[in-house]
Formats: structure tokens, sequence, C-alpha cells
């Protein structure tokens, strides 16, 4: 079943714990979206990737992300976190590392992730998502993550160490 964007929020809404993974892949497989529809959550930044929240509700964030071309996100994990992403235009880069005793982090897999594409993460998984596009093509994806990640383990390809970071505050969301 199709679902504009309003009601696929307006479902995420009725969760008031943590939505499963596969529930959570599986609404975004379903959502119907044109980028016109998200309005000024289609907002840049030329210093790096931009996180703009359309909606939150008692078990979720959803948020756009916008990336220019050679923007990427920190090598991060997901704890405590279901993430599902849709790619709404361009191609994600998604790298998958793993952890390795007393060392950096090592790229397991790569991946490029094409409009529409759904991508499933949680818990202890470790990622970096990357616009590796020519010049010119952006990258845009919505995320939905519940219950909402504030903390997150971020990762070094040269050290074992792990940095705890605090997701910024966000702005006050779009309400599109
Ligand atoms: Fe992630």
């Amino acid at each position: 079943m199709a679902l504009s964007l309003e009601a696929f929020l307006e479902r995420l809404d009725a969760y008031c714990s943590r939505i499963p993974l596969e529930e959570l892949a599986d609404l975004l497989g379903q959502l119907q979206v044109e980028l016109a529809d998200l309005g000024g959550a289609v907002a840049f930044d030329p210093g790096g990737y931009r996180r703009n929240l359309i909606r939150h509700g008692p078990a979720y964030e959803a948020l756009v992300l916008c990336w220019r071309s050679g923007q990427r996100s920190t090598i991060h994990d997901h704890r405590g976190s279901s993430c599902g992403v849709r790619v709404l235009a361009g191609t994600a880069t998604e790298t998958t590392y793993r952890r390795q005793p007393g060392a950096g982090v090592l790229p397991v897999r790569v991946l490029n992730r094409r409009t529409g594409t759904i991508c499933a993460t949680q818990d202890e998984d470790i990622h970096e998502m990357s616009n590796l596009a020519a010049d010119g093509r952006d990258l845009v994806t919505l995320h939905v993550y519940s219950p909402p990640l504030r903390t997150m383990g971020v990762y070094s390809r040269s050290d074992a160490n792990v940095v705890y970071v605090e997701n910024p505050h966000h702005p006050p969301e779009l309400r599109l």
C-alpha cells in the first residue's frame, strides 16, 4: 500500500516505543514522496551535511538529510535505536565497518544506494554515509530514528578509540 508523507508520519506517530527495524523499513518502502513535498526541509549547508528535522513523535524523529557532493557522516553506530533510511534523490554511498581488537575500524562493505533504496541499521551496526557523486550532484535522504538517536559512538580507522557524541540540538521541526 502506498503511503503519502502525512500518512507515513501518522503511522510513526502511533508508536509509543521503539519501532522494530523491519516495520520501519517496511513503512519506508511504502512511502510515496517527491522532493517537492518536502519544502524547506531540502536545505543544504556548504560546511557539511545538514540535518533538517521534519517531525518527532513519542517514539521517533524523522529528518531529511541534505548532502552536497563530497559531504559525509562520521563513522558511527546506532546504540539503542532502530535507524531506517530511504534515499530520496541521488546516490548514497554506505560503508559498513567492523571493530578490530586494539585497532581502528575496518571497512567491510561499500554499497551505492540509489534513489528509492532503503537502508536499515541498528544498535551496534557501524557505518558511514557519503555523497561521493560528481560535483553538483546532491543527495537527499530521509532518516527515521526510533527512539531518537541522542548519543552515538563515533569510530576511527586509525585507532581503537570510541568517542561518544551527542547529536546536535535540533531546530524546531519544520512540520511539513
Ligand atoms: Fe547511521
